[in-house]
């Protein structure tokens, strides 16, 4: 009788996470700081790790009658949140303290509880060029001949922080601005040609790719939080390969693209047809302000399109899904700061092509929405280093608006699936059963 489980293999040799874990993040803004005051937040008993699956998830091993469902920071061995370190790089010489502060995400009453904790992380100057971020200018930077001497010194930087705070191990996050759009080209098809390019500052190599650089040479994993395009390119998943380091990316999924992921897979299932879904929203933050500028919006929309093609798969359900009108806004407007409001309009089509409408108001908070993936990233993809893991981690998928993939597949948009690859990435690990929700044997 088939199950409903798929046969189990051999557990991976994990490394036990022993010392310290260094977390170095390009960009100490919104998402980082309400990040890092929420760990330490958490750390103290201020407040619960909300939308962490590394912290409050659970995970079904073998059958539903077993009735084993362990919290997976106990099936797999992450790192703890009393040993992350916390470092990162940003174009204003600003503490923690008073750029999440001034980002104005969480409460001064709780700040003040962990002031001096905040105060006492300070931004290493930045590899910055406005000519990437036009809407920023700051003078906290590295100054270098070329990129290549600034690689080396984001090089010295990682060192650096790694003797000083005595970390065993670390993990790079972007968290900085999204850079203006960018194209895969010649320069970045081969390592060889990409350090050419370092070296003659070649302007299709991004500050974001001159961390990401720095940080693989340094055997760091690397996400991208942002829709750059960093370090989706041929030269460096060949360094990633070369230097056996894990790396993920694009764009946290927070707001109005996991609620996309959410509801269009919902519609698919059910084959109800779509004629159109105008998405806009407003926001006030500094993101907010850097996406004003066409260039850097540019980079953004081609992010947030490409979740409905993937899912709705239009050339497989043409009946359906030919031809819908997408269309995504970002408006800036200052007063709404952090808590942005994205509004959705979905026209459908039911039984026999009558049309319906459905509208979706949410009113955010985008940076507690992408705190938590900031964490779980960290804790997975240090997970991913100890396990030998190397190049993209596509299991991750689950926590990006544009899933990094192998280029003989499609990126994977569904939420829903990607959480059940995530799973059954942890169960292969730990040499379970995969689960396939047959369930047949629960009736013989
Ligand atoms: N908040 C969300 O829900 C969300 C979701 C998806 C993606 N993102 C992306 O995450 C990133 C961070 O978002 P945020 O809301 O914290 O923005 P933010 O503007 O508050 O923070 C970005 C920080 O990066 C700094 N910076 C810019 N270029 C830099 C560089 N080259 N080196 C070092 N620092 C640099 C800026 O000075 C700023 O402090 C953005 O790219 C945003 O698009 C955010």
């Amino acid at each position: 009788m088939a199950t409903s489980t798929a046969q189990r293999g051999e557990p991976a040799r994990i490394e036990e996470p022993q010392g310290k874990l260094g977390v170095l993040l390009p960009g100490l803004g919104a998402v980082a700081t309400t990040f890092i005051a929420g760990v330490e937040a958490v750390r103290r008993g201020l407040g619960q790790p909300i939308g962490s699956l590394t912290q409050m998830g659970t995970i079904r091993l073998g059958k539903r009658s077993d009735k084993r469902v362990p919290m997976i920071r106990d099936f797999v061995p992450l790192a703890s949140l009393n040993d992350l370190e916390f470092g990162g790089w940003d174009i204003r010489d600003e503490d923690c303290y008073s750029s999440a502060a001034h980002h104005g995400v969480l409460e001064p009453r709780l700040l003040d509880q962990i002031r001096p904790f905040l105060e006492g992380i300070r931004p290493m100057p930045a590899v910055f060029n406005r000519y990437y971020v036009k809407r920023l200018d700051g003078t906290h930077v590295k100054k270098g001949k070329s990129n290549w001497d600034l690689a080396r010194m984001v090089q010295d930087d990682i060192e650096r922080f790694r003797v000083e705070k005595k970390v065993s191990r670390l993990v790079m996050v972007w968290c900085g601005s999204t850079e203006i759009f960018l194209q895969p080209e010649a320069v970045h098809q081969t390592l060889e040609g990409f350090e050419c390019g370092l070296k003659e500052n070649h302007p299709a190599i991004a500050p974001s790719m001159i961390y990401a650089y720095a940080a693989l040479k340094s055997g760091v994993p690397f996400a991208n939080g942002a829709p750059n395009l960093t370090l989706d390119i041929p030269a460096l998943m060949e360094l990633a390969k070369q230097q056996q380091v894990p790396v993920c990316g694009k764009d946290f999924k927070t707001g109005q693209t996991l609620m996309k992921t959410i509801v269009a897979p919902g519609l698919k299932a059910r084959l109800i047809g779509l004629s159109g879904w105008f998405s806009t929203n407003i926001l006030g933050n500094r993101d907010g302000e850097v996406l004003d500028d066409p260039e850097s919006f540019k980079t953004k929309e081609e992010s947030k399109l490409s979740v409905l093609e993937h899912i709705l798969q239009p050339e497989i359900y043409p009946e359906l899904y030919k031809d819908f009108y997408h269309k995504v806004r970002i408006n800036y407007y200052p007063p709404r700061g952090d808590n942005k409001e994205g509004w959705d309009n979905i026209d459908i089509f039911g039984w026999l092509g009558y049309p319906m409408q459905i509208k979706i108001d949410f009113l955010c908070r985008d940076s507690i929405l992408a705190a938590p993936i900031v964490l779980d990233l960290v804790l997975f993809m240090d997970l991913a280093k100890r396990t030998g893991m190397r190049g993209i981690q596509e299991w991750l998928s689950f926590y990006f608006k544009s899933p990094m993939c192998a280029p003989s597949v499609y990126p994977e948009h569904d939420l829903f699936i990607q959480l059940m690859k995530l799973k059954n990435t942890l169960r292969y690990l730990r040499g379970e059963d995969l689960i396939t929700h047959l369930g047949l044997e629960y009736y013989d």
